[in-house]
């Protein structure tokens, strides 16, 4: 079996971060989405896998790779614009040959659970097999209606009206039957050749196409919220260790992970938390469920359930929850009693107390 990831698109839901770095790049327990994606890919026992990249594709191959980090082989495909699901699978025809593949969407994340689908796939020897989960608002996906067997009866991409609250998740086994059912497809109304679409043609062609309940956790995750519910879920599984110089005066409770050259003084830090590879702590409290990227500096701040990314600083500032502080971004406080001084992105969001 060969994998297919998707990591073109524009990531529009994800801004502020993705005005500056592919959605797919965005970090959780500071490693990109995209490169647990790649592990996941892995765990299924593939090797071959082709990336599709759009107009972001430079800052995907300096993550990426030839994959030999992944210890996979990383063929790159370039989508000149996001035309669909559908689209790359076309564009990635002479990649995929006739073998099987593991299409995998690169801003969804799974742990857990995919193994199970994927032997199944293999002994079905059905032409599809699908990643479904029930979920509360199905407008926001692909939606599988399915017979008592989980064979599907119909598929529809983000109905205003959904006949069933069974999501198609970021992950869809194919068989080289897929080709000709994304070469028959013509654009949905918001222009994009539709997997959905796809899938309903083989459907109707009397194609043999299964799901399965996806059992671990999952996220797509196209908004802020869900990148910080991805950050607590992977910080639950963390394995301590500390590569960097911790001070006496400073406490370690629970899983922590200090990146080499990281310096920690006079702070507390409550695992799950890590601290990337050149950090600067002093006199702060971090954690739980915190990542704070490389080369970030905390001074006098108090930083909890959060993601820092690369470069950015706060100090003197406590209390700061739930939040994503992009790359180099500096949040302080203000010498001047009662002002706020923001220079804040388009897109950004702030919450203030008082
Ligand atoms: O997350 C699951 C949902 O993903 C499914 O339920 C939907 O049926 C499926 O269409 C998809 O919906 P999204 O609106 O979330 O898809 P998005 O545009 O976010 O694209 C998913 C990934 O594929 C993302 O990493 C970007 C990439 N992509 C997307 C398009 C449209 C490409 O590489 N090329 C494209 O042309």
């Amino acid at each position: 079996m060969k994998a297919l990831v998707l990591s073109g698109g524009s990531g529009t839901r994800l801004r502020p971060f993705s005005y500056s770095m592919p959605k797919q790049l965005v970090p959780v327990a500071n490693r990109p989405i995209l490169g647990h994606v790649i592990d996941s890919v892995r765990e299924l026992g593939v090797t071959s896998v082709a990336v599709v990249v759009g107009d972001r594709s430079e800052d995907i191959r300096a993550v990426l790779g030839d994959g030999s980090s992944h210890d996979v082989d990383i063929t790159y495909i370039r989508q000149e614009a996001p035309l669909g699901l559908a689209h790359c699978v076309r564009i990635a025809r002479r990649f995929l040959g006739d073998d099987d593949f593991v299409m995998y969407l690169g801003d969804n994340m799974l742990t857990g659970g995919l193994s199970e689908i994927a032997d199944r796939f293999r002994a079905d020897r059905s032409d599809a097999h699908l990643a479904v989960r029930k979920v509360d608002d199905p407008r926001r996906f692909g939606v599988a209606e399915v017979d008592s067997e989980g064979r599907v009866l119909r598929l529809v991409e983000k109905p205003e009206h959904p006949v069933s609250d069974l999501a198609v998740i970021g992950v869809y086994f194919l068989t080289a039957a897929v080709h000709e059912a994304v070469d028959a497809i013509t654009p949905s109304e918001r222009g994009e050749l539709e997997i959905t679409d796809a899938i309903q043609w083989m459907v109707d062609q009397g194609g043999d196409v299964r799901t399965s309940v996806h059992q671990g956790f999952w996220r797509d995750t196209g908004r802020v919220l869900d990148v910080l519910d991805c950050n607590r879920e992977l910080l639950a599984g963390l394995k301590p260790r500390i590569l960097g110089a911790v001070d006496p005066n400073s406490r370690i409770v629970g899983p922590v992970v200090v990146g080499e050259g990281a310096r920690v003084t006079r702070s507390h830090l409550a695992g799950p938390a890590v601290i990337g590879a050149g950090a600067v702590v002093s006199d702060s409290v971090v954690g739980p469920y915190t990542s704070v990227g490389d080369g970030c500096v905390l001074d006098r701040a108090g930083v909890a359930d959060s993601i820092v990314l690369e470069g950015a600083a706060v100090r003197g500032v406590i209390g700061v929850h739930s939040s994503v502080i992009g790359r180099r971004a500096s949040v302080t406080d203000s010498p001047v009693t009662h002002r706020r001084t923001l220079f804040i992105g388009d897109d950004s969001k702030v919450e203030v107390h008082g």
